[in-house]
């Protein structure tokens, strides 16, 4: 049985109890991180602790570890859960308030955290890498501060059942006629050799696995290009993919009817995943 950390607690799964008054459950007043693990090491960790403080910074809410604690706690899981390959999520939330009040408890009510891991044998290696993956575009209908890494999931789920049930394996979101990002990855187009992708704002979350392939990029001397782009010029791209902590770098070979690439993963995405998965695993931790 899988052993979840649990406020300073390493507990067997079914033991680990969160409260019903905690505003993570009733406000989504909650942040959280995903990290990969490449064969039992952390990938990116230094990004995804110092993005986890940036949010937590950001809504007014206390660390309740350090950074090495945090590290710490990650290492264990793997190791007591023996994960080769998978990923730890991490959700830390404003606590438990003695009653459901919108405004903010005193600091008196201790946050919740609450760490698990997922075993994914072979994530690095997933078929989809090979095929590509399709998108649909949808409206994007989430709240304004997207730089946060909230637990307010729910359009994006409503996003992956709205792919889903059009065939496709996920959706990009359009704003104001461009592509904001993906549900749960940040979006990308390939036009001649430029690889271009949205600037940083509060309109997108700022993954760190776009800062790693975009750094990886330039030192590799391929040009890029921080900027919106619209539905039309991701249909008519020569190539397109997405990054995130649980794909890396995935081709994507459709945009809702239009074929990218003639539908099969292009050479700028193929060779950027070799080289975040290369470089990745050399710093993992
Ligand atoms: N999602 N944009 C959104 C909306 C995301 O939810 C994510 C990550 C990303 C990519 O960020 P990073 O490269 O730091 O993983 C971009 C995680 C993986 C998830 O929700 O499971």
């Amino acid at each position: 049985m899988r052993i979840v950390y649990v406020n300073g607690e390493y507990l067997p799964e079914d033991e680990a109890k969160v409260s019903v008054f905690d505003r993570g459950f009733l406000f989504a007043d909650g942040v959280y991180e995903v990290t990969s693990v490449l064969g039992g090491k952390l990938i990116d960790f230094d990004g995804h602790a110092r993005r986890l403080e940036r949010s937590l910074s950001e809504l007014d809410m206390a660390a309740p570890v350090t950074t090495e604690e945090l590290l710490a706690i990650h290492r264990d899981l793997v190791d007591r859960n023996k994960i080769t390959d998978g990923l730890v999520y991490l959700q830390i939330t404003r606590g438990a308030a003695p009653d459901r009040d919108f405004a903010y408890p005193d600091e008196s009510v201790a946050p919740t955290i609450v760490l698990f891991t997922q075993s994914k044998p072979g994530l690095a290696d997933a078929p989809a890498a090979k095929t590509g993956i399709r998108v649909i575009s949808i409206p994007d209908e989430r709240w304004g501060r997207r730089d946060i890494k909230t637990v307010q999931l729910l359009y994006p789920s409503m996003g992956k059942m709205m792919a889903k049930a059009a065939g496709a394996d996920d959706a990009w979101m359009i704003e104001d006629g461009t592509i904001t990002e993906g549900t749960s990855n940040n979006a990308y187009i390939v036009s001649g050799r430029k690889i271009v992708t949205r600037g940083l704002s509060n309109d997108i979350l700022h993954g760190i696995t776009r800062a790693a392939v975009l750094r990886f990029a330039r030192e590799a001397q391929m040009e890029v290009e921080e900027r919106a782009f619209t539905l039309d010029e991701a249909k008519t791209a020569d190539e397109a993919f997405i990054t995130s902590a649980s794909t890396f770098v995935m081709p994507v070979v459709a945009i809702d009817d239009a074929e990218i690439g003639g539908g099969v993963p292009g050479p700028v995405a193929t060779r950027l995943r070799e080289i975040y998965l290369e470089e990745s695993r050399k710093a993992a931790i």
